[in-house]
């Protein structure tokens, strides 16, 4: 069920969540890819690799088999229908102009996740005249939208698919921060102790609302340290 909350309410719960190890990662979680791209097998290995049985996803996943062995003992590659049936938390890895048709399919079913990652951006060239409309809704509001019910949090919109695997700290081995957003506090905590199994620290910015900002071409793109993801959040509203 997903929680609508202020953002000031939101940061509040989720600091909590977020500081305490409330949620044992430790224990292995299923994770779904939908699309099995740069992202999603990106992420999915450096989440199979930690212990987590990983499901990739496409519309070919008869095409995935290089990309399943290449994470190894963990990884399976199945239909989209077959990954969401499997999984706890779900990593959307798709273009936008794929979302629609994906909602219209699954919604029902990713409404009873614990998780579901949204890491997609509506990109202009890529995706067609749906983008104009994401953008004026806010990608994190219209991703709800298509999705009712379900726990989005968005995440890893805005750093370089190969950064993920690479661990989360930058040259001077300072902690690198994914900006945050979703309105489900329960679904926030697990976020983060997935986003700390991949090195980087999860930096809560703001509800679904505040997703708006979470996508290439804004002011939190890019890289940056936690302590500086505060404060340019602080600057958006
Ligand atoms: N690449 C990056 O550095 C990066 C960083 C942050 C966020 N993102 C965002 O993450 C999303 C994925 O990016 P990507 O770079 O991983 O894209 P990509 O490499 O082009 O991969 C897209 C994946 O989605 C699958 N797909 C496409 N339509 C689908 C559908 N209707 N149902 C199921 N699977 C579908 C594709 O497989 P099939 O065609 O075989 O179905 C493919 O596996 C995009 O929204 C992007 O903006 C990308």
């Amino acid at each position: 069920m997903t929680i609508f909350v202020s953002r000031r309410s939101a940061l509040v719960m989720t600091a909590v969540l977020l500081a305490s190890k409330s949620f044992a990662a430790a224990a292995p979680l299923k994770i779904s890819t939908v699309g099995a791209g740069k992202i999603g097998r990106n992420l999915g290995g450096v989440w199979a690799k930690a212990g987590h049985p990983v499901m990739l996803s496409s519309r070919h996943p008869e095409e995935l088999k290089d990309e399943v062995a290449a994470i190894g003992a963990n990884a399976r590659a199945g239909t989209v229908a077959e990954a969401i049936a499997f999984a706890d938390v779900v990593l959307l890895a798709v273009p936008y102009s794929a979302m629609p048709g994906i909602a219209k399919d699954h919604a029902a079913a990713l409404a009873t996740k614990r998780l579901v990652f949204d890491a997609t951006n509506p990109i202009a060239p890529r995706d067609g005249a749906i983008v104009e409309e994401v953008l004026q809704m806010g990608v994190g509001l219209y991703t709800a939208k298509l999705l009712p019910g379900a726990p989005i949090v968005r995440a890893f919109n805005a750093i370089g698919a190969a950064r993920f695997s690479q661990g989360g700290r930058d040259a001077a081995g300072q902690p690198i921060g994914i900006p945050i957003a979703g309105d489900n506090a329960a679904a926030l905590g697990l976020a983060g102790d997935l986003i700390r199994e991949t090195g980087f620290e999860p930096v809560m910015v703001g509800g679904l609302a505040f997703g708006k900002y979470l996508r290439p071409g804004t002011p939190l793109a890019g890289e940056h340290a936690p302590v500086e993801i505060r404060r340019i959040a602080a600057t958006l509203n």
